[in-house]
């Protein structure tokens, strides 16, 4: 199944159960929002899990695009992208959460073919505060899946106030077809998470106490790139489809290893739909973090041949993925942000090296050295530190 496929079976499952589908949001959540990207499907319905009736009616399922920057460090790796998208499915005080996972287990295993033998799930076992979910326990036993129970990583919220509950994860065991599944999910990584069921049963307050939320909700995250992955038999997000033209268009301008080339890809795509969603490079908020991943994406793309530029990235990249994400904004102007924050970036690092070669600063830097640099030349810490390391 290619994207287009799994994107519309996973949607006609739940329209089929009665889901409206809606649109996906930016990655902009509302100003009144504390936080700076969507970090998951729910987090635009935030308010219709807290109980506000939603104009669509009380079962949705959409695909919506996040971003989270909490995985940065881990990008390069098989699975975890900075920019994804998310199947999502909801009940608003409708349907609970037994028949969620019954529904997800039919969808895998009728709907995208996945064997039984490959799934395992985990479910919440209770803390302090809450006790165990022995219902989504019983319901994956008679289903017959493998269950083991965990602590906090079973209970999901999107921030330390909001809607929250107990969740259910179901992995897949991608270790091969013919090595038989081993270990658990907490023991063995080649179990890896695809699908969060969340139980919204409570409202966090300040204080840290839990309310009870008068219409429990559900809400369902599958990450797209991983279904992927498992559906196409590839042994990274980065071999699916969806990355296609990247893979076959930037190996052959750069030359990087397997890790670095995969940042690349994953930093470049999720710069140009920052940027397609408006977002500008700056020294504050989301700009912020947009300035970072371009700063991250060109000190890979450098580091072994400084002559490497962004002027070369093939224009095909950022219309395939301005396509994708239905997004407003021309190839031409986002090619102009990137190549604009890139001459910044270079005239900000041949001033830092400048800088750093005078005398007083050739042993080891102290603080205050770093603030002078900082405010006297723009020189941010990183980027002092970085260039101390390459020489
Ligand atoms: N909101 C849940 C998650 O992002 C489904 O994992």
């Amino acid at each position: 199944m290619n994207t287009g496929q799994v994107v519309e079976t996973f949607t006609e499952f739940y329209r089929e159960r009665g889901h409206r589908p809606i649109t996906g949001s930016t990655l902009l959540p509302p100003p009144t929002d504390p936080v700076l990207f969507t970090t998951s499907g729910m987090h635009p319905l935030t308010p219709y899990l807290l109980g506000r009736p939603h104009p669509q009616g009380r079962r949705l399922v959409n695909v919506q695009r996040c971003l989270r920057t909490t995985d940065l460090d881990e990008v390069g790796d098989p699975t975890h992208l900075t920019v994804f998208e998310m199947l999502g499915s909801w009940s608003l005080g409708d349907y609970g959460h037994s028949q969620s996972l019954r529904w997800g287990h039919e969808l895998l295993r009728d709907g995208f073919g996945i064997p039984q033998e490959r799934l395992y799930v985990t479910v919440f076992g209770g803390d302090d505060q809450v006790g165990p979910d022995t219902q989504s326990l019983r319901t994956w036993q008679e289903l017959g899946l493998p269950v083991e129970q965990t602590g906090d990583e079973n209970w999901w919220s999107n921030g330390p106030v909001g809607p929250c509950g107990p969740d259910s994860e179901i992995f897949i065991w991608t270790g091969g077809s013919d090595t038989p599944p081993q270990g658990t999910p907490t023991t063995d990584p080649r179990w890896v998470e695809i699908w969060n069921h969340v139980h919204m049963r409570y409202h966090r307050h300040e204080d840290g106490t839990l309310e009870p939320l008068r219409q429990p909700g559900i809400d369902t995250g599958m990450g797209l790139e991983r279904l992927l992955t498992v559906l196409q038999g590839c042994g990274s997000v980065y071999e699916t489809d969806l990355f296609e033209p990247w893979t076959r268009l930037l190996p052959r301008l750069w030359d990087l290893d397997e890790r670095s080339m995969r940042l690349l890809h994953d930093h470049l795509r999720s710069s140009i739909v920052v940027i397609g969603d408006g977002v500008r490079p700056s020294n504050t908020g989301r700009g912020y973090v947009l300035r970072r991943l371009i700063r991250r994406l060109l000190t890979t793309l450098r580091r072994d041949d400084p002559s490497h530029t962004l002027i070369d990235l093939p224009v095909e990249l950022v219309e395939h993925t301005l396509n994708h994400f239905h997004q407003p904004y021309g190839p031409g102007t986002v090619r102009d942000v990137l190549l604009h924050e890139e001459r910044r970036f270079t005239e900000l690092l041949e001033r830092g090296q400048r800088v750093l070669c005078r005398p007083e600063f050739n042993g080891p830097l102290s603080e205050e050295d770093f603030r002078y640099l900082h405010d006297t030349h723009g020189l941010p810490r990183d980027l002092v530190a970085g260039l101390r390391t390459t020489g």
